[in-house]
């Protein structure tokens, strides 16, 4: 067992109990003998990377190399020390992927991940630190962290600024706890609201979601990996995991080359060449016929030889696995890996119970027996090992518990979570203006139907339960003897009760939605993606009941991880706020916006169908004239890409373009005055579209091209301005080149992809 660990764990599994079973030994046997070299030059900080990097290399075994390819699970890790402890001796492992959730506290995490290194250096020849990564979309995955809203609220918010200081939040309580890379941001387009996972996107948008993914990766790596607060990004999944067939987690529709490349790269382009983004992970889709994991033509020709990419590749979990499993590309398991490998993905997610080291020993011995060249190995383990140095770990493999305990969580991060929430909240209908809310009222009726933390939460809600409700927001505001809260037990038990406490109160407040668990990551036994877009039929019928027997104002705030069809709603319920999963302080933010302490600026970033049936419905859509229109329903969404409301209103005027002839190969300057002529002092999001009217391959009708979010007093006017630069105004034609094509071009700027404002044009001359 001790030579072979392997085999050990694996029959051993079920009969016995695994604590009472101690490894000894390493998995090599015995120990080769140590460096020779008292002082070998990969330790010296001194060196630059390359020379460290190479230095290591040299000394390495092909199973020390294989190792380094390979992820461990940190949490059978944490579970069975004991027993599994193993697997970080000789010749180690590269990375471990910790769950915190289970785990009482950053203090604890840092411990934890302090054992792990000081096993792995203690227990290893070379003494090459483990990269810990794991998933911190939303926030550090620990009890206590701060949680964020999900994908979609960000994105709500159209303030990259604001995003970039996420991704700081998020870096430095992780790193303080000793985590290293972060699976995040999740970069997927997709315009398919059934899918589970649509909460963690960017929306239907490329550009949005580039500008998004940009700032949030600035933030995560900040300045330098070698610090105690940046961490590793790694945007995902690459590629076109977005692009799921009838809303279902893992069913793929194959991707055309013109269609990932003018949509679902798009992101990712930005996040390598604007981001720098060091690390990519490798989708479970299917490209042009490949899965993503085993195509070298996206990992290699796209990812490194045109986009310079000099990070590395981590699969999904068991995508290698996955090739030759499910999706049958690969005869055996020894094949799947050899395709990965040879595509350029790097690190192997992962290394499971049922198989201990089963991928590192095939690698060894596909090296070995000569199927893949060492070459190919030694590269891949270069990319791991150059990041390890980059990120200084040699240097400093622990972090400090006590710190990690200061930093999570702390008051100045939850105050970024409240405003990222507020900012994040879109208001869909104001009829009369129900709202803002006057705090005098005298009487609020609370209907709670989803008040709850986990719907506010998220995923964050498996390791943080200290989100505030909607209910608490609201008695923060008034005191607590005006509210009357009421649930859907009372509208069963006690109907014409809570009718006559509802109409008799100055306002209904109900919170409705989606269960917290309705949306994320779908996999069999635990589904959360849907066929139908409507709100939990019981809470329709009472939001319907109090509509037709009340007349007291109504308000309806809705949690929902994804777009709902809500064509009831918006045409008889008078106000209504959108707050997806808005995170640790959502139900402050909510009352915030509700009793106008903070003016609502979220814009949507994905479209609302009006039926299910509709999907996909977004807004840039190809030009096509014979698009026809449904017997029974409209061809238009119910609330269209970059739409919400304010509690102001701005107006529009004076757009100038300049020059208004160019030739190929130069920017447009765009301006508009934008003015606050309400009463309050608001943000509006200034969005550019444009249009290319004629063109070799078909267009969309319009696309985002720029856009800028502005905060105006009562009365205040400024001019925003854009510069269209000649990467906004090209195309890749039909020999799939980009290029810039002389012809007209639309500008429509505006308050969202239908309320178009201003239009104007310009023309581009000279050959392409
Ligand atoms: C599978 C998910 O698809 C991916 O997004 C995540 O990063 C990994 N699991 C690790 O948790």
């Amino acid at each position: 067992v001790s030579d072979n660990g392997a085999w050990g764990v694996f029959y051993l599994r079920g009969s016995l109990s695994l604590e009472n079973v101690t490894f000894h030994g390493n998995r090599l046997g015995s120990l080769p003998p140590l460096a020779q070299d008292p002082k070998p030059l990969y330790l010296d900080p001194s060196q630059p990377v390359n020379a460290r990097v190479e230095d290591l290399l040299s000394r390495m075994t092909i199973e020390e190399k294989a190792a380094q390819l390979d992820i461990v699970d940190g949490e059978w890790l944490r579970e069975h020390f004991k027993v599994f402890s193993y697997l970080l001796e000789e010749p180690g492992v590269g990375s471990v992927l910790p769950r915190f959730f289970a785990i009482g506290g950053p203090e604890g995490a840092a411990e934890l991940i302090n054992k792990f290194q000081r096993f792995t250096l203690e227990h290893t020849r070379l003494g090459i630190p483990l990269l810990i990564g794991t998933d911190c979309p939303l926030g550090a995955s620990v009890w206590g962290g701060t949680i964020f809203p999900c994908g979609l609220g960000m994105a709500s918010t159209w303030n990259p600024e604001l995003i970039r200081k996420v991704g700081e939040v998020i870096a430095k309580e992780s790193r303080a706890m000793g985590v290293h890379q972060t699976y995040s941001p999740v970069l997927d387009i997709t315009r398919d609201p059934r899918w589970g996972r649509v909460e963690e996107t960017f929306g239907e948008d490329p550009y949005l979601a580039s500008v998004m993914g940009v700032a949030m990766i600035r933030g995560l790596q900040g300045e330098s990996l070698n610090t105690n607060h940046t961490l590793i990004a790694t945007p995902k999944h690459f590629a076109g995991y977005g692009r799921v067939l009838g809303g279902r987690n893992g069913a793929f529709e194959s991707v055309s080359e013109r269609e990932l490349r003018e949509i679902y790269l798009r992101p990712f382009k930005a996040a390598i060449k604007e981001g720098g983004a060091k690390s990519v992970m490798a989708a479970y889709s299917e490209v042009n016929g490949v899965p993503a994991v085993a195509s070298r033509w996206l990992l290699t020709g796209v990812l490194r030889e045109e986009w310079g990419f000099d990070g590395f590749v981590v699969t999904d979990w068991e995508c290698i696995e996955d090739l030759h499993r499910a999706f049958r590309v690969a005869a055996t398991y020894d094949d799947a890996i050899e395709q990965a490998l040879t595509a350029g993905a790097d690190l192997h997610m992962l290394t499971h119970l049922d198989s201990p080291m089963d991928f590192q020993e095939r690698l060894t011995n596909l090296v070995r027996s000569g199927r893949l060249p060492e070459d190919m190995l030694d590269e891949a383990v270069r990319r791991i090992l150059r990041i390890k140095f980059e990120l200084g770990l040699f240097e400093n493999p622990f972090v400090s518990p006590k710190k990690a305990d200061e930093v999570v969580g702390s008051e100045e991060h939850k105050k970024l979570a409240l405003q990222v929430a507020r900012e994040s909240l879109v208001l869909l209908r104001n009829e009369g203006s129900v709202l803002p809310l006057s705090r005098n009222v005298s009487s609020i009726a609370f209907i709670d139907l989803n008040d709850d933390v986990e719907a506010m939460m998220g995923w964050g809600y498996d390791w943080n339960r200290e989100g505030v409700t909607v209910l608490e927001g609201i008695k923060s505001k008034v005191s607590d003897e005006k509210v009357h809260v009421l649930n859907s037990w009372d509208f069963k038990e006690k109907l014409e009760e809570s009718l006559r406490m509802i109409n008799q109160s100055d306002v209904a407040i109900v919170v409705a939605g989606e269960p917290g668990h309705w949306t994320g990551e779908s996999w069999p036994g635990h589904e959360r993606d849907r066929a139908s877009l409507s709100l939990p039929k019981y809470q329709l019928e009472i939001i319907q009941a109090i509509h037709e027997n009340t007349k007291t104002p109504l308000v309806v705030v809705v949690l929902s991880g994804r777009p709902l069809a809500i064509s009831w709603l918006a045409e008889h319920v008078p106000a209504i706020l959108w707050a997806w999963k808005p995170g640790l302080k959502g139900g402050m933010a909510i009352a915030d916006v509700l009793f106008g302490d903070y003016n609502p600026s979220g814009r949507l970033p994905i479209s609302f169908p009006h039926t299910v049936g509709q999907v996909p419905v977004f807004y840039n859509y190809h030009n096509y004239t014979r698009r026809t229109r449904y017997i029974d329903a409209p061809k238009e969404p119910l609330f269209e890409f970059g739409y919400g409301l304010s509690y102001t209103e701005f107006n529009y005027s004076n757009l100038t373009i300049t020059p208004r002839k160019v030739r190929i190969g130069e920017g447009v300057k765009v301006c508009v005055d934008v003015e606050n002529v309400g009463n309050l002092e608001g943000a509006e999001v200034v969005q550019v579209y444009l249009r290319d009217v004629v063109a070799s391959v078909v267009r969309p009708v319009k696309e985002l091209v720029a856009f800028k979010k502005v905060t105006l007093s009562p009365g205040e006017k400024a001019t925003v301005c854009f510069l269209l630069t000649p990467d906004k105004l090209s195309l890749l034609n039909r020999e799939m080149k980009r290029v810039v094509e002389p012809g007209t071009f639309k500008v429509m700027i505006g308050s969202s992809s239908k309320d178009i404002r201003l239009t104007g044009s310009f023309e581009v001359v000279g050959s392409p």
